[in-house]
């Protein structure tokens, strides 16, 4: 039975709760590449989702301190018993939409080629995406990169 999604700001004491999720959320180990660094300094950039039974979602990301025009998204995942009724698309636009105020016209993002349903997703969401880029994150780590003008 479906059950009320609350969808909040992240707070640094989520970084527990999204850890434990990630590997089973994306079939495979990916935890690493969440350190408590992405909770600590850019929750209140990130979003949480939550139902009576928990964490039903997330979205890391940031305004990049460097590219004063673009904010990227780190990570984003859903519990696989709520996917496809929108709930990834209602923490990109709630992400966008704060990006769009802050000034923010650009959205970035990269997946692993491996990972047909991000870039489906982010392609339905209207990112362009290009790749694989061969080593894009180092040897042997190939990359899909998603762009998106806001
Ligand atoms: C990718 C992911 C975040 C999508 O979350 P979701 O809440 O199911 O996505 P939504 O319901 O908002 O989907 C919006 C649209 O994206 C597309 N889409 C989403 N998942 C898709 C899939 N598995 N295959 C094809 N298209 C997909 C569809 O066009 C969908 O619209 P529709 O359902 O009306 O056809 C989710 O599958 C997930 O958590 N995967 C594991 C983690 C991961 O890989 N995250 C992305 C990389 S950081």
């Amino acid at each position: 039975m479906s059950d009320a999604i609350r969808t909040r700001g992240a707070l640094p004491g989520d970084h527990a709760a999204i850890l434990a999720a990630a590997d089973p959320w994306w079939g495979r180990s990916i935890a690493h590449i969440l350190p408590r660094l992405f909770l600590d300094h850019f929750h209140a950039t990130s979003l949480v989702a939550e139902d009576r039974s928990g964490l039903a979602g997330f979205l890391v990301g940031f305004d990049s301190p460097s590219l004063p025009d673009t904010s990227y998204v780190h990570m984003v995942g859903v519990r696989p018993d709520l996917r496809r009724t929108g709930l990834a698309r209602g923490l990109y636009g709630r992400f966008l939409d704060r990006a769009r105020a802050a000034g923010r016209t650009r959205a970035r993002a990269v997946t692993s080629p491996v990972n047909v349903a991000s870039v489906a997703f982010h392609r339905s969401l209207g990112f362009a995406v290009t790749g694989p880029h061969p080593g894009y994150d180092g040897p042997g780590a190939d990359r899909m990169v998603f762009d998106l003008r806001l």
